[in-house]
């Protein structure tokens, strides 16, 4: 019987030319053209309609079987040769393990998260507590409280967001001052807060100017606080941030809420006194406002103001960190450029 010896003849050839094989292209290519779709033992087969019942079962046995043998030595040699070819690979590459890795990035806090921790660190050391307020503030407690009444000709230095006619967008961190005043149990002893957070103003966005930036509000409230406590606080908190030998002075300026009202300078930390272009050539920075609060306000906050007072003043986050820092333009700060981040993480 032909078909039977044409197998036979397709068994051998095909079994030796497999072992021989050594390239996986080759063998997936004698795959094909020996058991494939199209291939010679598709061919021979067609033969299988001329033959009897009998001689198909025989037939049909044995090309099973050629199947069979030809899958499992074909499966052998491709795992054969794809060890091979891995090991080849792997010979020809080299890992050099004293070569310094590569470092993770990691993030860092903001810049002015870190000014802020230091502020309050220095605040904490001395006594103070961090009292967090709202964003969304009442015109009553942001100016009214503090001696704004509405139509104040100062309201127009800060306008704002508006919420509704009476609720606002704060324009400065002074609101928490009557807020804090009026919750504080004296009989305990001095009121000592900062107040730090973000605040709004209507403001055309600049180098120097934002519509949204972050203050810290102070305040101490007893029997006993004078103007030298004032200037003493800011003179200690200043030289922790900018250097021991920095010395501040005390201009005389305008807040509704203070009285007297002080803007304070600081010794420029770059020149030293002497001028340059940090300090605009005046040997002085201006770092921020202050003032001892004015009775009204105590007032309004249920004390006697012939029997407490004390001082306020408000720091320009911002301010702080671009000084201390040497940061030229306050929109580095909200844009998350990662330059601009990793230059200032710790
Ligand atoms: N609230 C003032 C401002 O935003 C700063 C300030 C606070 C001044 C406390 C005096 C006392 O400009």
């Amino acid at each position: 019987m032909t078909l039977q010896s044409d197998i036979e003849n397709l068994q051998t050839k095909t079994l030796a030319d497999l072992a021989a094989t050594t390239d996986l292209q080759k063998l997936e290519a004698l795959r094909l053209e020996t058991v494939g779709k199209k291939g010679a033992l598709t061919e021979i087969l067609k033969g299988m309609r001329e033959l009897s019942d009998d001689d198909k079962k025989t037939v049909g046995a044995l090309a099973n079987a050629f199947r069979d043998a030809f899958a499992s030595q074909f499966e052998a040699k491709k795992s054969e040769l794809e060890l091979e070819s891995i090991n080849a690979q792997l010979g020809k590459e080299t890992l050099d393990v004293t070569l310094p890795g590569r470092r993770q990035k990691q993030g860092t806090r903001h810049v002015l998260t870190q000014t802020l921790e230091e502020l309050e660190a220095i605040f904490l050391g001395m006594g103070y507590e961090i009292v967090e307020g709202d964003e969304v503030e009442t015109d009553y407690y942001n100016f009214e409280r503090v001696n704004l009444p509405k139509n104040h000709p100062a309201r127009d230095m800060q306008d704002s967001f508006y919420i509704t006619e009476e609720t606002l967008l704060r324009t400065h961190t002074s609101g928490m001052q009557a807020r804090v005043m009026e919750k504080h149990d004296f009989s305990q002893g001095d009121l000592r807060m900062i107040s730090p957070g973000r605040v709004y103003r209507r403001d055309t966005d600049d180098a120097t100017h934002s519509h949204q930036f972050h203050q810290l509000e102070g305040m101490v409230i007893g029997e006993h606080v004078t103007m030298g406590d004032l200037k003493g606080t800011l003179e200690l908190v200043i030289r922790q941030m900018f250097g021991a030998d920095r010395e501040i002075r005390l201009r005389p300026s305008y807040f509704p809420f203070t009285e007297p009202s002080v803007e304070v300078d600081v010794s420029c930390f770059k020149c030293g006194g002497a001028g340059c272009n940090v300090c605009k050539h005046t040997g002085w920075i201006e770092i921020l406002g202050a003032g001892m609060t004015h009775p009204n306000v105590i007032e309004m906050s249920g004390l006697d103001p012939n029997i407490y007072q004390g001082f306020a003043f408000g720091i320009g986050q911002e301010r702080i960190a671009m000084l201390k820092y040497g940061i030229t333009d306050i929109r580095g700060f909200y844009q998350g450029d990662v330059r601009f981040l990793e230059e200032f993480g710790n």
